[in-house]
């Protein structure tokens, strides 16, 4: 047990990551505060507090985004506050309200609360590989990606990339936040996850799993890059307790392809049908090279893809969501 006596926040605590993060803290030790939107929404608590050692460590706070001050009981008193809450979604109607807002938004507000914290030692925030793919010159085929690479708003705002905008400006003005405050500031930047669902209901990422099952390739990909949710999540607990961590952390799988998922999704659907691209036509190409080589020295070691996919679909088959 690392976390004994310590306690962590977590926002957004009942999403898909945020979840993994408190049963694992849970489970090493720490006394978690986890915010919700509305803690008396069982739908969206339930699975928290049944949680291992939940009854004894988990309490949860209500918190939303766009309320400054709303997270300052559940950070009140905290060793640490990881910050995975920010809305999900490529659809949406109005991007300033639905997802730049409450992005950018929520992390100051969060950040804020921290720096008037005196017990807060350091901040975790779940930023996106979204904001590292899409610098001012777009990345290549083969390309070489590490964290040093930077995504431009006014690249994300030509391409009409809401999500992606909303991502690179929270982590941009966290960066600049954490640095004008003195704060401890660790930024994780996950793929695309996947992997077994704690929540009852499915979130964006594990939803492009079942778009499969369905016959859909949503982003027309031949190639991806899955990366497994119990690997995100470790790594934000080892960036919480490893002292020398610092900066962000690219957290992102080996290339797989449209045809590698079909025959793993085939084992469960042996009449699958998934219509494939000829060529990756995203508006980015996946065949980047990535450096993950920070994370790793951080102690994560990657689930293989195959392992991930499977325990997805095992995951939804308990859940009854395919
Ligand atoms: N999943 C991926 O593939 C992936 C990849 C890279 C980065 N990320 C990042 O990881 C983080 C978690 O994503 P996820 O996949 O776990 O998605 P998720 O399950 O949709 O979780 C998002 C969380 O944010 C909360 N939230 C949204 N708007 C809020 C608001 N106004 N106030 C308070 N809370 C709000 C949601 O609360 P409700 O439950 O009340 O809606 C939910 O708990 C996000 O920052 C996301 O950008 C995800």
């Amino acid at each position: 047990m690392n976390g004994g006596g310590k306690v962590v926040c977590v926002t957004g605590a009942s999403g898909y990551i945020a979840s993994w993060i408190v049963k694992l803290l849970l489970l090493r030790g720490y006394t978690v505060k986890g915010t919700v939107r509305d803690p008396e929404d069982q739908k969206k608590t339930g699975h928290l507090l049944a949680l291992d050692g939940a009854k004894e460590r988990l309490k949860l706070f209500k918190a939303n985004l766009l309320d400054e001050g709303s997270f300052e009981q559940a950070i009140d008193g905290c060793d640490a506050v990881i910050h995975p809450a920010s809305p999900v979604s490529l659809t949406v109607a109005d991007p300033q309200a639905e997802l730049i807002k409450p992005a950018v938004m929520g992390t100051i507000n969060i950040l804020k609360t921290c720096t008037k914290v005196s017990t807060v030692k350091r901040v975790i925030i779940t930023s996106s590989m979204a904001t590292i793919l899409f610098p001012k010159s777009p990345i290549k085929p083969n390309d070489f990606v590490d964290e040093t690479t930077f995504s431009d708003p006014s690249v994300c705002e030509e391409e009409k990339q809401w999500y992606i905008l909303s991502k690179t400006l929270a982590e941009d003005a966290a960066w600049q936040f954490a640095k004008a405050n003195n704060i401890d500031l660790i930024v994780m930047n996950p793929g695309l996850v996947i992997g077994p669902i704690l929540q009852p209901t499915l979130n964006f990422s594990v939803d492009v799993i079942v778009d499969f099952i369905n016959g859909k390739n949503l982003f027309n990909r031949r190639y991806h890059r899955l990366v497994d949710v119990r690997d995100v999540a470790l790594a934000h607990v080892k960036a919480l307790e490893t002292p020398s961590a610092n900066g962000r952390y690219i957290i992102d799988a080996p290339i797989v392809t449209t045809n590698d998922i079909e025959k793993v999704l085939r084992e469960f659907f042996p009449d699958l049908c998934i219509a494939e691209e000829n060529e990756d036509i995203d508006i980015i190409s996946m065949t980047y090279n990535v450096s993950v080589e920070k994370v790793k020295n951080l102690g994560i070691e990657f689930t293989p893809t195959e392992t991930s996919l499977r325990d997805t679909v095992l995951s939804l088959k308990e859940k009854c969501l395919v």
